[in-house]
């Protein structure tokens, strides 16, 4: 896996890529806001050129919290280290921003639970209706 920080030409590849691998839809708008408010924190796993996993970030404003928003592995590269490996690069450069938690929210059910609490975090909230299709949301955290 090649990584990238996010560019704005690569704007439909991102959105074919989530077309293809999650049932939740965003506004493209949506990309460009989170690219410009911290670049650092959009990156991009390519093999051979094609878009094969993501993660983005927010820091949450006077928080010292780095909020996960998007973290996708397709499903040819899942189980091979990929996942905690984008989880990795960006809690390093929230660090280095001097983020000390680390925050996010999954479908209630959703098999990336487990992977959430491999990698340590627990469960500290839920939020009911929480995405499009109104499935409720678990909202994990652990620090940095
Ligand atoms: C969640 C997701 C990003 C994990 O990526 P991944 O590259 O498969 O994860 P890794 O290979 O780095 O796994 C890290 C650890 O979590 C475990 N794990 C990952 N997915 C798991 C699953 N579905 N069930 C059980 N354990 C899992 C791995 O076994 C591994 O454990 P280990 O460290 O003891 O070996 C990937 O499954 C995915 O893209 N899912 C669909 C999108 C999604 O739900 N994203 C989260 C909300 S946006």
């Amino acid at each position: 896996m090649k990584y990238e920080l996010f560019r704005p030409e690569l704007l439909n590849n991102v959105i074919s890529f989530l077309d293809e691998n999650i049932t939740e839809r965003y506004s493209p708008k949506i990309f460009s806001k989170i690219h410009n408010l911290w670049p650092e924190g959009f990156i991009l796993g390519f093999v051979n050129d094609e878009l094969k996993a993501l993660i983005c970030g927010a820091i949450v404003p006077s928080s010292e919290k780095l909020r996960i928003l998007l973290v996708i592995v397709s499903p040819e590269y899942r189980l091979q280290g990929y996942g905690k490996q984008l989880m990795s690069m960006l809690s390093k450069v929230a660090k280095n921003k001097g983020c000390n938690r680390i925050s996010l929210e999954v479908r209630n059910e959703s098999r990336a639970i487990l992977f959430y609490k491999k990698l340590d975090f627990s469960n500290v909230d839920y939020i009911p209706c929480y995405y499009q299709d109104g499935t409720d949301a678990i909202v994990m955290e652990k620090g940095l």
